[in-house]
């Protein structure tokens, strides 16, 4: 995804909360992420697949209580949150390119297939009917990495130290040898809060970077 794919056509790239809007339509007032990693910075293995070492209880709760806040989620076609009839409920912007704009699916109830060369985040929120509230990112990297380029609020991520996922999905596709998931937050602007211990035994923390 290149900058300007959530603006308007002929706009230079701006955070969707800024976008313009000439009505006083719903929309993102806040755009949060979320993601828990392995000690590499790793989201997936390298067959692209979540493992189950990656599952940590307290950090789930945590991430469903924030996705019950959000007033959409968006994700990449390979992304989901779990989560059975809360799932459900949410609201959903599902990227992909299968799409020239905007679709319908049946994959989740509240979901539209969002394609952002086709439509703006504008227009897909409208199309969704979803009303003003956050935005939460729920990756994976592509995803990440294009709205790293318009701006998190706030990006709560996660990580676990006793797992090593090599040649594993990146948080974002910036990382790599030589340069971290906090690395990459940090050059985009983002400050660390203090640590939160998810669990103890294996050492995971959550830490919220912020503006
Ligand atoms: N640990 C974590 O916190 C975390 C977070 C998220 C995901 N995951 C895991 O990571 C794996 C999937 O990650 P992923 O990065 O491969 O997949 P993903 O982002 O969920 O899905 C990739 C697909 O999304 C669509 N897409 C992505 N960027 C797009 C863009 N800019 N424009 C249009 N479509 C776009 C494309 O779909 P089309 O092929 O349809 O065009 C692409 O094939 C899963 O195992 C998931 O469980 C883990």
């Amino acid at each position: 995804m290149k900058r300007g794919d959530f603006a308007l056509p002929g706009q230079p790239l701006q955070s969707p909360r800024h976008q313009l809007c000439h009505c006083n339509m719903p929309r993102p007032t806040r755009i949060e992420g979320l993601a828990i990693v392995s000690a590499d910075g790793m989201l997936a293995d390298a067959d692209g697949h979540m493992p189950k070492s990656l599952l940590i209880e307290a950090d789930q709760r945590f991430f469903q209580d924030r996705l019950d806040q959000a007033a959409v989620l968006v994700q990449g076609r390979h992304s989901h949150e779990g989560g059975g009839q809360r799932a459900a409920r949410r609201h959903r912007l599902i990227v992909t390119r299968r799409i020239a704009a905007l679709a319908e699916t049946a994959i989740y109830p509240n979901a539209l297939l969002w394609n952002p060369k086709g439509a703006t985040l504008q227009q897909a929120w409208e199309r969704l009917g979803a009303g003003d509230g956050m935005l939460a990112v729920i990756g994976g990297s592509e995803v990440y990495g294009a709205f790293l380029e318009i701006g998190f609020d706030c990006f709560h991520l996660s990580r676990v130290p006793d797992v090593q996922l090599p040649g594993g999905r990146p948080v974002f596709p910036e990382v790599g040898r030589d340069r971290s998931p906090e690395d990459v937050l940090r050059s985009h602007g983002l400050k660390p809060g203090a640590p939160h211990v998810f669990d103890v035994a294996r050492k995971v923390t959550m830490m919220t970077w912020s503006r």
